[in-house]
């Protein structure tokens, strides 16, 4: 990676990815603006660096996000609600960030006299599920959740603006990662969550879908390398392992790293409303165009993951109450405490 002692602006930076994106642009010497309103990014997963900046902004305030946006060189754009069962109750919020949101940080980087490169962090998600595998980056977009739709629409406006007014974009579409860090209740800490807090049974939904997981130091690592990549400008990437895991064998391999023996309950309530059954990633466009390569074998990853979590106060939603039902993003981020209003506020 050549980038160093560069002015880089991390939005959602506190987050699960964001904060391992902070990490390495840290351990590579550069100056690191956080743009995060901490709606599930965490204080604690911070590098903490003299070279490092955080703002604790929304990046729907134009305000703060002209500010913050000032003198960049670099922005990577992660900021987003990103936990696809929010979107069932609360598609307008994950429009208003996910999308518009965006769209007022490509707003002032258009603007800008410094900028030399913007990655956008969009999803796997807008693909649907998978017509054919490996899904390579002229795949259908079937969009499956309003959270992809969300997303999709602030993929394809970033490369609009990339035609319409020159602003130097990649957009990487990384499809899911795992890690330590976690913020949000996806399937991996679940799994491990449930198996950590001595669960007679795995009580999980649709285990016969399957995922292509990449770990979070992978991941994190390929959009940096887009930030330095002159070839990547105007080009749409996948970032993925190159191989899918079905959820069912994905619960068997961490019960065995957790030398649980365990069987799986299948708990309807888990079913996800218009589930996508398949992602699967061709990642050759990042092979050939970021000179990236997945390096974190699965193994590998699950266990730096179930050794952080192991050791994590952090707690989801328990009981489980459904999705759709009962549901209450509050549950798992607030100590259970009931919360209206809107999400990422
Ligand atoms: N985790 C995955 O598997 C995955 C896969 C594909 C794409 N993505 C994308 O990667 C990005 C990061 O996801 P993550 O998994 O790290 O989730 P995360 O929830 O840990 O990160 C999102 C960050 O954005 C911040 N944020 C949310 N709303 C904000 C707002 N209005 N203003 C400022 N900050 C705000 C949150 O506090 C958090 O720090 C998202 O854009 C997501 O869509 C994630």
């Amino acid at each position: 990676m050549n980038l160093e002692n560069s002015r880089v602006l991390v939005t959602g930076g506190a987050g699960f990815i964001g904060s391992e994106v902070v990490k390495q642009l840290s351990l590579n010497n550069n100056y690191v603006t956080i743009l995060d309103n901490f709606s599930s990014g965490k204080e604690e997963y911070l590098t903490k660096n003299e070279k490092n900046t955080v703002i604790r902004g929304d990046i729907c305030d134009e305000k703060i996000v002209s500010e913050a946006v000032k003198d960049q060189e670099y922005i990577i754009h992660l900021a987003a609600l990103p936990f696809i069962p929010d979107c069932y109750n609360y598609p307008q919020e994950f429009f208003r960030i996910n999308t518009t949101g965006t769209l007022n940080i490509a707003y002032s980087a258009v603007q800008s006299k410094t900028l030399e490169k913007l990655v956008y962090i969009s999803t796997s998600e807008v693909y649907g599920t998978a017509k054919y595998i490996p899904m390579d980056e002229d795949h259908p977009t079937l969009p499956h959740s309003t959270y992809a739709v969300s997303k999709l629409a602030a993929d394809r406006a970033i490369y609009t603006i990339h035609k319409e007014q020159g602003l130097p974009a990649t957009i990487i579409r990384p499809f899911n990662s795992y890690g330590p860090n976690i913020t949000q209740p996806y399937i991996i800490p679940e799994i491990i969550f449930q198996l950590r807090n001595g669960a007679k049974y795995l009580k999980l939904g649709n285990i016969e879908s399957s995922r292509d997981f990449t770990y979070v130091s992978d991941t994190a690592r390929a959009m940096i390398l887009a930030l330095s990549s002159k070839l990547s400008i105007g080009e749409t990437i996948n970032v993925g392992s190159g191989m899918d895991i079905k959820i069912r064998d994905l619960a068997m391999l961490i019960a065995k790293l957790m030398k649980k023996d365990i069987e799986i309950k299948i708990d309807k309530s888990r079913y996800r409303p218009f589930d996508v059954s398949q992602l699967y990633s061709k990642n050759q466009k990042a092979r050939e165009l970021l000179n990236w390569k997945p390096e974190i074998s699965m193994e590998e990853g699950l266990r730096k993951t179930i050794a952080w979590a192991i050791n994590s106060e952090l707690r989801f939603n328990d009981p489980f109450r459904g999705w759709t039902t009962g549901l209450n993003h509050k549950d798992y981020r607030n100590g259970g405490k009931k919360t209206s209003g809107k999400l990422g506020r």
